[in-house]
C-alpha cells in the first residue's frame, strides 16, 4: 500500500488491483488486532494515527459511516470531528473550495458525504490532504470494501463467483460492480426501465471485467433473470437520500423487485444476501433479511475495519 499514501479515495475504479487487495487485507488485519476476538490489550494495541485527525462533512444522514469512522479513528489513536449540515459555514456562507483549503490546514484527512458527486470532486481538487468520499449520488466506495470483505470471509477467493443486483441502478451498485469486476466476479443486474446503472460505469465495469477474466456484464429488467445462477444477491433502498419526494412513484415502479424467498430460489444453492443498510421491507422481505443466508450485519461491522484501512493507508501509517 506504499503507493496509496496521500491519495484520495473517491471511487473503486480509481484503485489499482493491488491497492484494492491491500486495503482488504489491511481491514482483516485490523479486525484481528482491534476486534472483539483480538488477543491484544486495547491499552497496548498500536495507535498508528496518534496526533492525526479526520474532519467529516455530512450533508446527509448517516449511522454506519459516521459511527464507524469516529470509532475506528479513535481505535487507531486519532481524532474524528463530525460536521453536520448546520455545523459549518459550507453551503450557506462558504464554498467547497474554501472549506477544502481551510480544513486541510487543520486535519490529516477530509471525509465528505455529499449530494452531488461534483462536490466531492471539487473538494478533492482543492484539498491538500487526502479526501474520502463517504457517499455521493454516484459512488459509495467505502461500502464496497465492506461488502467485498464480507464476501471473501464467506467464500474465500471471489474469482468466478456471480453477483446479482436487483433494484435501483444507484451509487451503491456502481462501486460494487466496479469492485466485483476487479476481483473477477461476474455481474448480473436487474433494474426497472429508467433506473439503469450509469452508462459510463457499465462501460468501465465491462473493461475491468475483461481484464480480470469475468463474463460480460448481464443487464435485464427481470429480477429472476439476474438472480439465475448467482452466488450473491444484493439490493438497496429504492428511494435514496434526496429522492424522498419520489417515494410513491418509485415504490410503484419497483413492484416485482423485492428480494424474497421465492426470488432467492433462482440463485445457486448456498447463495448469500447483502444490503448496505438502512433497509426497508419493500426491497427485501424479513424472511431473507434475517435469514442464515444474510450477511448484512457482518457487512455493516466491516464498515469500521475498512474505513480504518483507508485512513491508515492514506496517511502511510499502518
Ligand atoms: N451503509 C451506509 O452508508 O449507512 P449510513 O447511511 O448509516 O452511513
Ligand atoms: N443508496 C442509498 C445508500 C445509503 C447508504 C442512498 O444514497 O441513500
Amino acid at each position: 500500500l506504499a503507493g496509496f499514501e496521500g491519495k484520495h479515495f473517491i471511487s473503486i475504479d480509481k484503485l489499482s488491483n493491488e491497492e484494492l487487495r491491500g486495503l482488504l487485507d489491511l481491514s482483516k488485519k485490523y479486525r484481528d488486532t482491534y476486534g472483539k476476538n483480538a488477543t491484544v490489550d486495547p491499552v497496548t494495541a498500536p495507535k498508528p494515527l496518534t496526533g492525526k485527525s479526520v474532519s467529516m462533512i455530512f450533508q446527509k444522514r448517516s449511522t454506519r459511516t459516521r459511527v464507524s469512522t469516529e470509532t475506528g479513528m479513535n481505535l487507531l489513536g486519532g481524532q474524528a470531528l463530525f460536521l453536520g449540515p448546520s455545523d459549518i459555514q459550507l453551503g450557506v456562507n462558504e464554498s467547497m473550495r474554501d472549506t477544502a483549503l481551510v480544513l486541510s490546514r487543520f486535519n490529516s484527512i477530509v471525509l465528505a458525504r455529499v449530494f452531488s458527486h461534483n462536490d466531492v470532486l471539487e473538494l478533492s481538487k482543492h484539498a491538500t490532504v487526502p479526501v474520502i468520499n463517504a457517499l455521493s449520488d454516484m459512488h459509495h466506495p467505502l461500502q464496497t470494501l465492506a461488502d467485498l470483505m464480507a464476501l471473501e470471509d464467506h467464500f474465500g477467493d471471489l474469482k468466478g463467483k456471480t453477483l446479482a443486483w436487483v433494484g435501483d441502478g444507484n451509487n451503491v451498485l456502481h462501486d460494487l460492480m466496479l469492485g466485483g469486476a476487479k476481483l473477477g466476479m461476474n455481474i448480473r443486474i436487474a433494474t426497472p426501465v429508467g433506473y439503469d446503472a450509469n452508462a459510463g460505469v457499465i462501460e468501465t465495469t465491462k473493461k475491468l471485467g475483461a481484464e480480470n477474466g469475468t463474463e460480460d456484464v448481464f443487464l435485464t429488467t427481470v429480477a429472476s433473470e439476474a438472480v439465475k445462477g448467482s452466488d450473491v444477491v444484493v439490493t438497496d433502498t429504492w428511494v435514496s437520500m434526496g429522492q424522498e419526494s419520489e417515494y410513491e412513484k418509485r415504490v410503484k415502479e419497483f413492484d416485482g423487485y423485492q428480494v424474497n424467498a421465492s426470488l432467492m430460489k433462482h440463485a445457486n444453492p448456498g447463495a448469500v444476501f447483502l444490503h448496505c443498510l438502512p433497509r426497508h421491507p419493500e426491497e427485501v422481505s424479513d424472511e431473507v433479511f434475517y435469514s442464515e443466508q444474510s450477511l448484512v450485519f457482518p457487512e455493516a461491522e466491516n464498515r469500521m475495519w475498512t474505513v480504518m484501512a483507508v485512513m491508515a493507508a492514506q496517511l502511510g501509517k499502518l
